[in-house]
């Protein structure tokens, strides 16, 4: 099929998506096609027009959870049915670099979860291609050093714009079927993600005291999860974890309190045994051994952990107003420590 034009709808936290979509992008001018790259968080409310006749039609964003980003999948799935038209799925994940070897991430459900929708709208799926440029979960990890971030770049870059040129002269590229084994072992904790993985993630987020409430961060949140409580930002459930506050906080104010979490687990966990044996103590209750099982421990965990996450969370923004519980917070984040650093992607040339 000849292409009459190029869609590439966007999603990026750190720049690591915008970059490859910009990639792409910068190949499809050098073929002289036209090119159009939408940031999704841009038009989120809007109805999204039918793509013309014969455009090919790209979905660009990280991994998060071996899985798209809600905003993304919600977009997948509002989008409009097309005749004539193709489509491609590009993930970027979490790509490392030990000594000489580059390690790629996990793209979990997402390529096969797109493809579904998509063709079901009436798309061909031409191509199908995970990316791995440096991981930017730094709740997990600290961020990688810039000689790592350029290297990985640098390997990077050449096979997203092959991707492009095999795509834009009629070939089809599945690189990402290559990883199925993985992609189906690692899927049922996409699922856990899902529901509550991401939430545990979005609650980590703290404004410490060198906070100047500049507001960079609400201003620039694609999915508009941080509000203002008590003159401190606070993150609601919206939020994606996609770590674009915090790595582009100018007073780097913005932690991901690890200590609150470990605490929480904690309490959790010892609350929910000590609860379920007092209560097969009581009389109706006492025959129930099956409580008592690690699978339903599990699941008792997995339904009260989102209550009472919420209710921490809320209780910790309160505290937060004390100096030395604020202060607390902030020590046992490891984000509060400079070996841990900040990550963005860093910006590459291209001619659009
Ligand atoms: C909350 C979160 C979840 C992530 N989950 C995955 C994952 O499942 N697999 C993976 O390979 N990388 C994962 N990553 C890493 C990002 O997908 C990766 O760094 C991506 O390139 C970031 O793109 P961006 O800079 O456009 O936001 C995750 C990152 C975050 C913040």
């Amino acid at each position: 099929m000849k292409f009459k034009k190029v869609i590439i709808y966007l999603f990026s936290g750190t720049g690591n998506a915008k970059n490859t979509a910009f990639w792409i992008g910068d190949e499809v001018k050098r073929k002289g096609i036209d090119i159009e790259i939408v940031s999704i968080d841009k038009i989120h409310n809007q109805e999204i027009p039918k793509p013309p006749d014969y455009t090919l039609v790209g979905f660009c964003s990280p991994t998060h959870g071996f899985h798209f980003p809600e905003i993304m999948r919600k977009f997948i799935c509002r989008f409009p049915k097309a005749d004539n038209c193709n489509a491609f799925v590009v993930n970027t994940r979490a790509g490392l670099r030990i000594g000489k070897m580059f390690l790629p991430g996990l793209s979990g459900v997402l390529h096969y979860w797109s493809s579904l929708i998509l063709i079901k709208k009436g798309f061909k799926i031409v191509g199908l291609r995970p990316v791995d440029l440096p991981s930017n979960w730094l709740l997990l990890h600290p961020a990688l050093r810039k000689t790592g971030v350029d290297l990985i770049f640098k390997h990077t870059e050449p096979k997203v714009r092959q991707f492009a040129k095999n795509i834009l002269s009629g070939k089809k590229d599945y690189r990402a079927l290559y990883d199925i084994i993985q992609d189906t072992l690692i899927s049922p904790v996409a699922i856990g993600y899902m529901y509550v993985g991401r939430y545990l993630f979005a609650k980590s987020f703290i404004s410490s005291s060198d906070c100047d409430n500049c507001g960079i961060c609400k201003k620039t949140c694609p999915v508009n999860a941080i509000k203002q409580v008590n003159g401190r930002m606070f993150w609601t459930y919206k939020c994606e974890s996609c770590m674009k506050c915090m790595n582009n906080c100018p007073q780097k104010a913005i932690e991901t309190a690890h200590g609150f979490i470990l605490v929480f687990i904690f309490l959790l966990v010892t609350l929910l045994r000590y609860g379920l044996k007092q209560l097969l103590t009581i009389e109706p209750f006492k025959d129930l051994y099956w409580l008592r099982t690690g699978v339903m421990e599990f699941v008792i965990f997995s339904v009260l952990f989102i209550p009472f996450l919420i209710l921490a969370y809320r209780i910790m923004h309160w505290l937060l107003r004390f100096k030395i519980f604020e202060r607390f917070i902030v020590y046992t984040s490891l984000s509060k420590y400079k070996f841990w650093g900040r990550y963005k992607a860093p910006k590459t040339k291209n001619e659009i």
